[in-house]
């Protein structure tokens, strides 16, 4: 099964991932500051991160004063985050495609989902759930890899489907094949609008300076066309 996979790639590189994850620079220098950006002032704040991965958010919403909660599908991811953000901070580990039933109804200011959705094959579930969990008019942001970066990149011959797409990662030590689902940027923003949001904004990032520094070829490349996706969505007023 695909999920199966996913698991076992992260469990092979969680160790590198964090010890890379400061810095890498596709999180460190365009994921994270595009993605933090839409993010409100967050003191005070209780933040679901889902798919917290080592744990690398949490740290710095933890170091601005927020209360987090994370998960992770990747038990060694989990432990990683615990190990990073020591007593600070509830990880466990948990499906992003299941019901969170461990989170009560209201209860999140923020949802944060960065660079995972696209493990995901059926966003409705998951979409319902951040929905569930956040309060009313409370803000999910997700950072996705960019629908037309990943038409492009592999090189797909059916734009409206949602296809199950593999590739090897290099960086992290040994090659790992990793899978993930492709889709249409349809795909990307129907499951929010028909579940209960609005966009607030939506982003298709550039990297920052220190990017260019450390990987030139790539700065130029996310200058020219966008890899990632930040999306600010909010949940409706229930209130009438
Ligand atoms: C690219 S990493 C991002 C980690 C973290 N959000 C960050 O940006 O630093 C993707 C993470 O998604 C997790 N993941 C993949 N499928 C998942 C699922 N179904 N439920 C929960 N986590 C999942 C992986 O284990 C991995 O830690």
């Amino acid at each position: 099964m695909v999920k199966e996979k996913i698991i076992s790639a992260y469990e092979l590189i969680a160790d590198k991932y964090d010890e890379l994850i400061d810095h890498k620079p596709h999180n460190a220098y365009y994921d994270r500051p595009n993605t933090l950006a839409l993010l409100p002032d967050v003191r005070g704040k209780i933040i679901l991160d889902a798919a917290c991965g080592p744990g690398k958010y949490a740290e710095i919403l933890i170091g601005k004063g927020a209360i987090v909660k994370g998960f992770d599908i990747s038990p060694k991811m989990v432990e990683l985050a615990i190990n990073r953000n020591k007593d600070k901070g509830e990880f466990f580990v948990h499906d992003l495609s299941l019901n969170f039933s461990m989170i009560e109804d209201n209860s999140c200011d923020i949802v944060l989902c960065a660079l995972a959705m696209h493990y995901i094959e059926d966003w409705t579930n998951t979409i319902k759930e951040f929905y569930r969990v956040l309060k009313n008019t409370g803000i999910l942001v997700i950072s996705i890899e960019h629908p037309f970066f990943e038409y492009n990149f592999f090189k797909s011959k059916e734009y409206f489907g949602i296809e199950n797409v593999k590739c090897t990662w290099k960086s992290f030590g040994r090659p790992v094949e990793v899978n993930s689902f492709r889709r249409p940027l349809y795909e990307c923003i129907a499951p929010l609008t028909d579940n209960g949001f609005y966009i607030d904004k939506l982003v298709e990032p550039k990297p920052t300076v220190e990017f260019e520094q450390l990987d030139p070829k790539h700065f130029k490349e996310l200058n020219e066309f966008p890899a990632f996706m930040c999306i600010r969505a909010v949940k409706k007023s229930t209130d009438g």
